[in-house]
Order: structure tokens, then sequence, then C-alpha cells
């Protein structure tokens, strides 16, 4: 039985920070609240002249030295991102040109703040069927993009950054289960909806050319929308089952986590998860607390800090769990 196993861990955050007061500059809202409310204190945000494929490079590159892999080797690449360069190439082929990465696998995954578990999960499967053996999985996003940056209710929840692992096959366990989900009939909840459209009105038959035909369209919006609260809910809720089902299926305790891992959107979602695996607040990797909600990013940027400062240690069952727009939610269980 083959396992992918985690050999390399990396993340990058752009240097900008822009605290709780910034906002309160810019919007009508306090420290208090955000930080009551979220877990919040301040997040990175990106410049100008970076983008989801710049900040996976780097952060993909960390992982792989980490890995010790060269980049001759790597036979598949997958970025989860909901902000991609472009619609394509995708932001993998990106990276791949980025890294020089020679003829290989590279393709985005779609799930929102899910993303990595997603992309996680699917490496996984290539990697157990023998089809390749080791991958790149990158969470990569520009949330500052899309944001409305006059919206009290979304702007102070998010920022950017990326993290990344390398999967390498393996005779010892690795990653020993990925579950997914997702309900699109609560897609409404958390969206992006902006797409630009080419306009054929009055070209195609059974069409006219009017002055109001891209109305639809243009009421699009280009931001993050969400009802917060019945986000809250159902994350709260589909999180608490999913990690209970865990335990029981892999007949696990919760002595026998050493961390959790989770998506960093809210400390309240966190904490209510982490209460219902019976874990105390100190098996959790915290990190929403300096780069808020990184959606796709959240996790391989707590893992590797978490990593790299020694907490997480080889040998060690982790946890990871994510939920996001779709809605999507999952896990990964990995012994580190
Ligand atoms: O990562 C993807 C998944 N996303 C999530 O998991 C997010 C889930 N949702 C949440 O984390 C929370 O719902 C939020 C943090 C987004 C909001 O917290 P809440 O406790 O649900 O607050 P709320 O939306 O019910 O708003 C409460 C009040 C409202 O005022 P009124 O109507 O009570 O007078 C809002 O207008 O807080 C107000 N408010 C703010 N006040 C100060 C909303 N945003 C702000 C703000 N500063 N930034």
């Amino acid at each position: 039985m083959k396992y992918s196993k985690i050999a390399g861990t990396g993340s990058y955050l752009p240097p900008t920070i822009f605290t709780n007061a910034d906002w309160e500059q810019r919007v009508e809202t306090s420290d208090a609240w955000i930080f009551e409310r979220t877990g919040i204190r301040s997040r990175h945000i990106a410049g100008k002249e970076e983008s989801a494929s710049s900040m996976a490079a780097i952060a993909a590159k960390r992982a792989i030295e980490q890995s010790g892999l060269s980049i001759e080797e790597i036979q598949m690449i997958i970025v989860a991102t909901g902000t991609p360069d472009k619609i394509f190439p995708s932001t993998a082929c990106l990276l791949q040109q980025r890294l020089g990465v020679p003829t290989c696998i590279a393709f985005d995954v779609q799930a929102a703040c899910t993303g990595f578990i997603y992309a996680l999960s699917v490496a996984d499967q290539f990697i157990k069927t023998g089809a390749v053996s080791n991958a790149v999985v990158v969470g990569s996003e520009l949330m500052s993009r899309v944001i409305d940056w006059s919206d009290r209710s979304t702007c102070v929840l998010f920022g950017d950054g990326a993290g990344a692992v390398v999967l390498k096959a393996s005779e010892t366990p690795g990653i020993l289960s990925t579950n997914l989900y997702a309900q699109g009939s609560y897609g409404d909840f958390l969206t992006v909806e902006n797409m630009q459209l080419a306009d054929y009105t009055g070209i195609l038959p059974g069409t006219t050319k009017t002055e109001n035909n891209n109305a639809d369209l243009m009421a699009l919006s280009p931001y993050v929308k969400m009802q917060g609260q019945k986000v809250f809910k159902i994350a709260v809720s589909k999180l608490g089952e999913m990690v209970k089902d865990i335990l029981e299926k892999h007949q696990l305790n919760s002595e026998q986590i050493d961390w959790l891992i989770p998506h960093q959107a809210n400390i309240r979602i966190i904490q209510a998860t982490a209460e219902k695996l019976g874990l105390s607040m100190e098996k959790v990797i915290c990190t929403v607390d300096t780069h808020s909600n990184t959606s796709s990013a959240s996790i391989p940027l707590a893992l590797d800090v978490a990593v790299r400062d020694g907490r997480v240690k080889p040998g060690q069952t982790l946890l990871f769990e994510a939920f996001g727009g779709g809605l999507t939610w999952g896990s990964a269980l990995v012994q580190y």
C-alpha cells in the first residue's frame, strides 16, 4: 500500500500588514468588534505587482527545498485558488513556468476556502494509485482584490498569502484519509459573481442588440458577498458532524489527534470544532489573529508556521478541516 507523505512545507505572506486600526480609518468598524467576532487582529495585503502565481512560487520553492526534491523531478502541480491570475492558463501552469518545472501534470482546483483540502485529496489519489510519485499542492489567494473595500461586513475578514506542501509516495503512513463535501443549494450564501462574458446579442439568430443587453452582466458583483450568520451556522454544524465522523471511522479518541489545523475563518468556528473533537485550544494551530482568512491558503500557511516553529513533528497525527463557498467542506487526517 502506497501513502502520500508530506515531505516539505512552505509559505509566503506579503510584507504589507493591514491592522484593524487601519480598517478603522476606512470603514465604520473597531478593533474590538473585529477581534471579538472573528479573532482577527491583522492581515497581509499583496502589492500591486503580486499575483496568485507569484505568491505560490515563493511558497512552493520553500516547500520543494525542504522536501529535497529537485525541480526536474516534480511530476504534478495542483493549485487551489479562487483568485487565479487568469481564466487560463491555469495558475498551476503559470506556477510551473515560474518554477521551471519540465513537462508535468498541472491544473487548478476551485473549492473556495476548502480548495486546499480538495487539491490535497486529488493529489493523494494520484499518488496512491501509483500514477505519480510526487506532487506540489498549493493554496494561493489574493482576497484583497475581490473584497469590496467599503463593505465592513466582509472587507475586514480577509487577507492574502500562499502555502504549499510537497507530497511524496511512501511505504509508511502519510495521508490516512480525506473527506470532501459540497452542497450547491447553499451557493448563494457566499459568492463572487463577476464574469466578463462575450456579448453575442444581435449576432446570434434569435437575439437582438438592445441598449441594456449587458445589464444582467453588469449587475454581477465582482466582490465577496456573504450572508455571514447563515455561513457561520452551517459551518459549525457541518464541521462538527464531520470531525465526529472522522474519529468514529478511524476509531480514534481526541488524545490521538496531536494537532487540529483548521481553516482560519473565525476563531469562534475553530473553537466550536475543537470542542466537538474534545480538544483543548492548546492543540489547535491558530493563525487567524495575524493571517485573517486567506481562503484556500490558510491551512498550508498554518501548517508551515507550525512545522517551522517546531510544534508539528514527524510521526504526529494532524487533522485538517475547512469550510467555504460552494458551500464546500472537507477534512484530511494526516500522519506527518
Ligand atoms: O471562509 C469561508 C467561510 N466563511 C466563514 O466561515 C464566515 C462565517 N461568518 C462569520 O464568521 C460571522 O458571521 C461574521 C464574522 C462574518 C459576522 O459576525 P456575526 O456575529 O455573524 O455578525 P453579524 O453579521 O450578525 O452582524 C452583527 C452586527 C450588525 O449590526 P446590527 O444589525 O446588529 O446593528 C452588523 O451591521 O455587526 C455589524 N457589523 C459590524 N460592526 C462593526 C458587521 N460588520 C461589522 C464591522 N464592524 N466590520
